[in-house]
């Protein structure tokens, strides 16, 4: 048998190519805007994560451009020996500062920040209590590390709470971690319930919030914030900068000698080049904005409460979305495919998912809003839906 007899039998994108509904890897040619050009054509986005729009803020570009000048493109190295800039560290302290912890670590990548954190803090007879629902990174963080794994089902407390019960592997540490905002259904952790469930059972709580921070809570500081939980009280909060902070990048936060303990262990953080200048100085301007310019976060609350209410009031299924991510649920896979290349062809860039990343049968076109959506924009959006809706039988 050759290695690669598996990419041989893998036909399934060039079929969907050949049939004109392969929606991955679309070009873009121009910036992460409320609108979009694609193949020469202006596109209405809603399958962006640039919650507060600041990608195009012209403080965050003035910053980054600088901050290119000053120190040019890249660090050429990790944290831990030649790449940590004057510009990283303010950053963590302007990010524990924003969080209200005691500190906070930048990874290269919100995927690192997951991979980097689980699989350190996680030693051989301590057990993961993980969401069936949580990101990828939070799983293949699980993978990596030496302690088990046990899943309960999606945002159910019960159920995380009867594991808790029924583990033999008492004696270790536990780690709660799910998401705060799960990235497909836009549904948002039951965090008081989860913090009761920690306290009884002695365990700590990790919670992704790559999708909450910039969009949850008065001042956007994440979920904890949205329920009025002390931040301090969760003992590690993760963030992404690619999302509501323009960039890329990630980072967690806690107290300060966990966060040191992970950036003196952590091989994804130590054996991997440090975040670029432009993308640092971005995330301090974004951070900058978010606690001073308030208009964005109430905007994309505007906007999420607005679509909302359309595909609800329309019939369309929005599940149990609760966040600016309202997932379109279809169903089928074809189905799904079919629905976004409509959406595509009446010009409007949405994203379809399939499984893995919904169960099975379970396809949803995932929309996402945005503070630069304009009523106008979103109007359009609204009735394009409801068209396709009736045309697909889902109104
Ligand atoms: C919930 C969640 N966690 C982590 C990540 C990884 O973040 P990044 O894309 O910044 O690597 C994502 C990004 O898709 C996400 O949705």
């Amino acid at each position: 048998m050759d290695l690669f007899d598996k990419c041989t039998a893998f036909t399934r994108a060039n079929q969907a190519r050949a049939e004109g509904w392969y929606p991955y890897f679309k070009e873009i040619q121009s910036g992460a805007g409320a609108e979009v050009m694609v193949d020469g054509r202006k596109m209405i986005m809603i399958g962006s994560n640039n919650y507060l729009g600041l990608t195009q803020h012209p403080k965050v570009l003035e910053a980054s451009t600088e901050a290119l000048k000053k120190y040019g493109s890249g660090c050429t190295g990790s944290r831990f020996l030649n790449g940590t800039l004057d510009i990283h560290t303010k950053l963590e302290e302007k990010l524990a500062n924003f969080m209200k912890t005691e500190a906070a670590l930048c990874f290269s990548t919100g995927f690192q920040t997951n991979l980097g954190t689980v699989s350190t803090i996680v030693g051989k007879s301590d057990t993961i209590y993980a969401d069936r629902g949580n990101h990828a990174s939070l799983v293949d963080g699980s993978r990596l590390a030496i302690g088990k794994t046990l899943k309960y089902r999606h945002n159910d407390m019960q159920d995380l709470e009867r594991l808790l019960n029924s583990d033999n592997g008492k004696n270790g540490g536990k780690l709660i971690a799910t998401d705060g905002v799960f990235s497909m259904e836009g549904d948002v952790v039951d965090l008081p319930a989860v913090m009761n469930i920690a306290k009884k059972h002695n365990a700590r709580v990790m919670v992704d919030d790559a999708h909450s921070i910039g969009v949850l809570g008065k001042n956007g500081r994440g979920t904890a914030e949205h329920y009025n939980i002390p931040q301090s009280e969760v003992d590690l909060v993760m963030g992404t900068f690619s999302k509501s902070f323009a960039s890329l990048g990630g980072f967690i936060a806690g107290k300060e000698y966990v966060v040191d303990y992970i950036k003196h262990h952590s091989r994804p953080f130590i054996f991997s080049a440090s975040m670029p200048p432009s993308a640092v100085a971005a995330v301090i301007a974004s951070v900058d904005i978010i606690e001073n310019e308030p208009e964005h976060l109430a905007k994309l609350w505007a906007n999420t409460n607005k679509m909302k209410k359309g595909f609800d009031e329309m019939g369309l299924n929005t599940g149990a979305s609760a966040t600016p991510i309202i997932p379109i649920h279809i169903g089928d896979d074809m189905a799904t495919f079919g629905f976004w290349k409509a959406l595509f062809e009446h010009g409007i860039f949405a994203n379809p998912s399939i499984t893995p990343a919904v169960p099975p049968g379970h396809g949803i076109i995932r929309t996402s809003y945005m503070a630069t959506h304009t009523d106008e924009i979103l109007d359009r959006v609204l009735d394009t839906f409801y068209k396709l809706g009736k045309q697909f039988d889902l109104i």
